[in-house]
């Protein structure tokens, strides 16, 4: 550290989560561009919301509209893409939030700095475990075809690689569960991790 002396709060995450009723914890989704991590996260905010819960959701495209919009998708732009992103959930977390983020994150070891940064109890790894093929059949975005086009560079699956997760906490395979019981199962997991019990 570089003369850098942090300050200690008055007010510690404990307090904050006892005060809004709820635990902090971050839910990382990862998967291929296309494979359902947007959607998954954004119904799944959704129920929590409805429940009560205070929710913040972090989405790889908006993130990298505003905050990291310096950053490529070269291996180095991604690493630090999700380095940040694991500070910002620390910072969303000590306040008392929970959050959802979908990104691609496609390294394991940036996954693993993420559970470090954030400490591993409060970290719920979901692998949307889409295959290559069903992603590259929906292309919403277009994304897919640039790529095999070579118009679009280091595109994850295409050019640029994707670590699946080895130990996911829950792995939704797309293709075979529609998206409502997908939700439900992650509630299921969820709800008991984040309940406030005072
Ligand atoms: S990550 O690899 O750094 O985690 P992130 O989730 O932030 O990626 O961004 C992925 C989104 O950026 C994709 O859903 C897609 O819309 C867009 N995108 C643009 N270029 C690329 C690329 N080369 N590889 C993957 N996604 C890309």
């Amino acid at each position: 550290m570089n003369h850098i002396y942090p300050i200690k709060t008055k007010v510690s995450k404990e307090q904050r989560e006892a005060l809004s009723k709820q635990r902090a914890r971050l839910i990382w989704f990862t998967g291929l561009s296309g494979s359902g991590k947007s959607t998954l996260a954004v119904q799944l905010e959704a129920q929590l919301h409805a429940e009560g819960f205070k929710t913040y959701l972090l989405d790889g495209d908006n993130v990298r509209a505003g905050l990291n919009k310096d950053l490529t998708f070269t291996d180095e732009g991604r690493v630090e893409n999700i380095r940040r992103i694991g500070e910002v959930s620390k910072l969303l977390l000590d306040a008392g939030v929970i959050v959802l983020s979908a990104f691609i994150s496609p390294f394991h070891a940036d996954r693993e700095q993420v559970k470090n940064i954030v400490g591993a109890e409060n970290y719920i790894e979901v692998f949307v475990d889409t295959p290559l093929e069903v992603c590259e059949q929906r292309d919403v975005k277009g994304l897919y075809k640039k790529a095999r086009a070579g118009e679009v560079k280091n595109f994850t699956g295409i050019d640029s690689p994707y670590e699946a997760p080895e130990r996911a906490d829950i792995v939704i395979p797309t293709d075979r569960v529609p998206v409502e019981e997908a939700v439900e199962q992650l509630m299921q997991y969820i709800l008991p991790k984040v309940t406030w019990i005072g």
